[in-house]
């Protein structure tokens, strides 16, 4: 395949099952920590709606629980901050659908790799098996 058949090819819509994209190029998910207490924010709409000129846009692993919330200013997808009312996540698939793009929400559950620090409090961390408790002793 030439390079103008590819570049065609490339900026040319696809259908990924019923979803109509309006080209063949997708931004994978990518964590950037930037969800000040795990709320998504008008940086985060400014950040997804820059990049909707892709035919699909991977949302940043998202949390379903506050369990999962494990690494730093994640975002989550589940309080009312987070989805109410037309609130951030809302505004955010608005902006990308506005200029044309289609978005997935990545969920992830940060699980065993979690840090306690960054847990909401009341939150737990979790793990699919038993988490081995190793003490930790200083100096
Ligand atoms: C800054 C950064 C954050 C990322 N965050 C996530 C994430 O939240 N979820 C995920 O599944 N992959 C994440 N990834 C992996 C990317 O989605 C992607 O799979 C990878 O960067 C592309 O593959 P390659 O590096 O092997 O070329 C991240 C990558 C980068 C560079």
């Amino acid at each position: 395949m030439s390079n103008s058949t590819a570049r065609k090819q490339l900026f040319s819509p696809y259908k990924l099952g019923s979803y109509p994209l309006q080209n063949h190029l997708v931004m994978s998910p990518m964590t950037r920590n930037r969800a000040i207490g795990n709320v998504p924010n008008d940086l985060m709409v400014k950040y997804y709606a820059q990049r909707a000129t892709a035919g699909l846009i991977v949302t940043e692993g998202t949390s379903p629980s506050e369990n999962g919330l494990g690494y730093s200013r994640i975002p989550g997808v589940f309080s009312a901050a987070q989805v109410a009312g037309g609130r951030f996540w809302a505004r955010v698939t608005k902006a990308v659908h506005a200029k044309g793009a289609t978005i997935f929400i990545q969920l992830m559950h940060t699980r065993r790799i979690a840090h306690p620090l960054n847990l909401p409090q009341g939150a737990h961390m979790l793990a699919p098996q038993p988490l081995l408790h190793i003490p930790m002793h200083r100096g």
